[in-house]
């Protein structure tokens, strides 16, 4: 599943102690290990060889030109929700046919830079962005490619926060309006419609919610069909869920399985938008105890890692396995695994169950690879974190830790 392991009592990531990075780096540092990466994408990957697939991995979920040319190299195109993921992928790369741009909200200029660049297809959300993208495309002399983003009104049964296909949620136009929306496009004189497209959430662990989602896009692609619009992409988005604490998610080969089945009869390329299940037990984040604090009801280990560095657990009262860096055994206890940032919700884990820890002991923040280091920000006025690669017996800085000097923003150079 990943390179994280223990040897003689020290957690590794490949064949390079973790003690040996925070040596050199100092703490709290974000890690990927090339190998899990590059071993996830493939074998989701080559789940989908038995059909005409596209795996365009979903920048959100981790955004680092290393780790994302790692995917690319691999021959995979990619997800984008904003100019900046577009300007990224174009530095790792990637062939602007392999592009697929999803959002709500994108603005004019992500609009133009997008039909500028040629990407494969904007999945639209909604009908003022479809006159919007059809004016833009016209000034530019351009044709824009779309797939419409229907909302199928599946449970994906995972946190609120992370459900997208629901009604109450902004995201997508209506199956029933559907029909009406490619018949407008059809009357655009700069958009064509070449896909389809739906998203229903993250962090899915059963394979109902996708395969509902996918019979309802079918019978839609059906109707279109005898409308005579041509489907030939069958975006199905992300949302593959991994195992974080007890969660049991489908392996890729039987989520790919039941997906291929259900595409059988459609002749329509399937495009994959995975992040978590590729990046997400690829990383972890490294932090060091700076103090113990014995409350008169609870225990709390303060460690140099917040939540601006990891929100999951405060975000989503998301659960984080957390591990010693050296395991010495001995004595357990239970205790609130908290940052420095001054919010009671600041706090990596709550009534957590581990091996007495002391200051300057590592801790290992496990499954943090997915919208960990992408979700951080500089709140309390605290750096970002650095980002390191290893591989095999090395290690690579591939962003650097952010220094005082990068919170000058706002200062006026001549006060
Ligand atoms: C449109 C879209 N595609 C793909 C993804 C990736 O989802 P996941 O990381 O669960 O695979 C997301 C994330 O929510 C998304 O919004």
């Amino acid at each position: 599943m990943h390179d994280f392991h223990y040897y003689q009592n020290e957690l590794y990531c490949e064949e390079v102690p973790i003690t040996k990075i925070a040596d050199e780096v100092g703490t709290p540092f974000y890690l990927y290990s090339f190998h899990t990466l590059e071993n996830h994408f493939k074998v989701f990957d080559s789940a989908f060889d038995g059909i005409d697939h596209l795996t365009c991995f979903s920048i959100k979920a981790a955004s680092n030109l290393a780790i994302l040319k790692t995917f690319i190299n691999l021959g995979g195109g990619v997800d984008i929700v904003s100019g900046g993921e577009l300007f990224r992928a174009l530095n790792a790369n990637v062939a602007p046919n392999k592009i697929v741009f999803s959002g709500v909200g994108k603005q004019i200029k992500e609009l133009e830079y997008a039909l500028t660049t040629g990407i494969l297809m904007f999945n639209v959300e909604s009908s003022s962005e479809l006159t919007i993208l059809n004016q833009v495309a016209g000034r530019l002399g351009k044709k824009a490619h779309i797939a419409l983003r229907v909302n199928p009104h599946i449970d994906p049964k995972t946190h609120p926060y992370i459900s997208t296909g629901l009604k109450k949620n902004k995201f997508g136009i209506e199956t029933t309006q559907a029909i009406e929306n490619y018949q407008a496009v059809k009357k655009l004189e700069h958009v064509e419609s070449i896909g389809i497209d739906c998203h229903i959430g993250s962090q899915i662990t059963e394979l109902s919610p996708f395969v509902e989602a996918l019979r309802k896009v079918k019978e839609l692609v059906q109707l279109l069909k005898k409308e005579n619009i041509e489907i030939k992409y069958l975006d199905l988005g992300g949302g593959l869920g991994i195992t974080y604490q007890q969660e049991q998610p489908p392996h890729p080969k039987e989520y790919a399985e039941v997906l291929i089945e259900e595409m059988k009869d459609l002749n329509c390329t399937l495009i994959l938008e995975p992040g978590r299940v590729i990046v997400g037990n690829a990383g972890i984040l490294v932090s060091k105890v700076l103090y113990l604090k014995q409350g008169t009801e609870k225990s709390f280990v303060i460690v140099d890692a917040a939540m601006n560095d990891l929100i999951r657990p405060s975000l989503y009262a998301a659960f984080q396995a957390i591990q010693p860096v050296v395991n010495t055994g001995g004595e357990e206890m239970v205790v609130d695994i908290v940052g420095p940032i001054c919010e009671s919700g600041d706090f990596l884990a709550q009534d957590r169950k581990i091996t007495c820890l002391k200051p300057n002991d590592l801790i290992a923040v496990m499954s943090a690879g997915a919208y960990g280091f992408t979700m951080s920000s500089n709140y309390n006025s605290r750096p970002r974190a650095p980002e390191i690669l290893v591989r095999g017996k090395e290690f690579h800085v591939i962003r650097e830790r952010e220094s005082y000097g990068d919170l000058k923003t706002g200062i006026p150079d001549s006060e």
